[in-house]
């Protein structure tokens, strides 16, 4: 069964996902060259806390930071440590914060300095696919029309979505049901009802969707070594339009 909200629970989730974006602007102006992933990790974790939340991340299954940052070739779950951020780059930043007992997740990349011409089209169709991914988000459409308009428009520019990694609903657990894969048919899936909450995260490669996950059992890199770039949103479907809860990490 898919959790559908209270009214109650959604404003709950609203306000974990407030400071969820806090966090990001916060954050933001630190992501720059030369600053150490590390770094990143320990600015988020103390945004979080002076929010009075908890970085969702932290211990989930043993993983060992607050946030996740994957860079190019990295797709997700990459460990913050000491590298550091450099020109050319996409830094894909993963945050999940849990306040007064509801869960967030949000996602963003970001090109660091000039990016190639290709770099920026992954980027942008990623980023436009998981809007196009929201805007099925309504009632009485069905799941895997979101993972299809994801599909359809990442696979028309040439690009592929990641299949080993999905995104998923959201709310007192960070992972609940469904599992929402970003390729799918259309008009197929259980139907969406107001008061469902899902994070939806297309993960694109620019080459082919294959995954490797590292010695360190976390990092996700592509296969053949090319870039790879990802985008997150908490979204609830209400009786209208699609409400974005995490609106605002994107500038
Ligand atoms: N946002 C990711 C997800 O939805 C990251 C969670 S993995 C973690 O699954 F270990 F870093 F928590
Ligand atoms: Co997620």
């Amino acid at each position: 069964m898919i959790p559908v909200k209270t009214e109650d629970e959604i404003r709950s989730m609203r306000e974990s996902a407030n400071l969820l974006v806090q966090t990001f602007k916060h954050l933001e102006e630190y992501i720059e060259p030369g600053i150490k992933t590390k770094k990143l990790d320990k600015i988020a974790e103390e945004a979080i806390r002076f929010g009075g939340g908890v970085p969702s991340f932290k211990g989930y299954r043993g993983y060992p930071a607050s946030i996740c940052v994957s860079i190019d070739e990295q797709v997700v779950h990459g460990i913050p440590g000491d590298r550091i951020i450099k020109e050319g780059s996409i830094v894909s930043i993963d945050i999940g914060v849990l306040l007064n007992g509801f869960h967030s997740d949000a996602a963003n990349s970001y090109g660091i300095g000039e990016l190639s011409e290709a770099k920026q089209q992954l980027m942008e169709s990623t980023r436009t696919a998981l809007h196009r991914g929201i805007r099925k988000c309504r009632a009485g459409n069905r799941l895997y029309d979101i993972s299809n308009a994801i599909q359809t428009h990442v696979e028309a520019r040439g690009f592929q979505v990641v299949r080993e990694l999905v995104g998923h609903g959201i709310g007192r657990e960070m992972h609940e049901e469904p599992q929402i894969p970003n390729y799918g048919s259309p008009h197929h899936g259980p139907k969406l009802k107001p008061g469902m909450i899902f994070a939806i995260e297309p993960m694109v490669n620019m080459g082919g969707y294959e995954v490797n996950v590292l010695e360190d059992g976390w990092t996700v890199q592509t296969q053949d070594g090319k870039p790879s770039a990802h985008f997150e949103h908490t979204v609830l479907i209400t009786d209208g339009k699609p409400e974005i809860l995490t609106l605002g990490i994107e500038n």
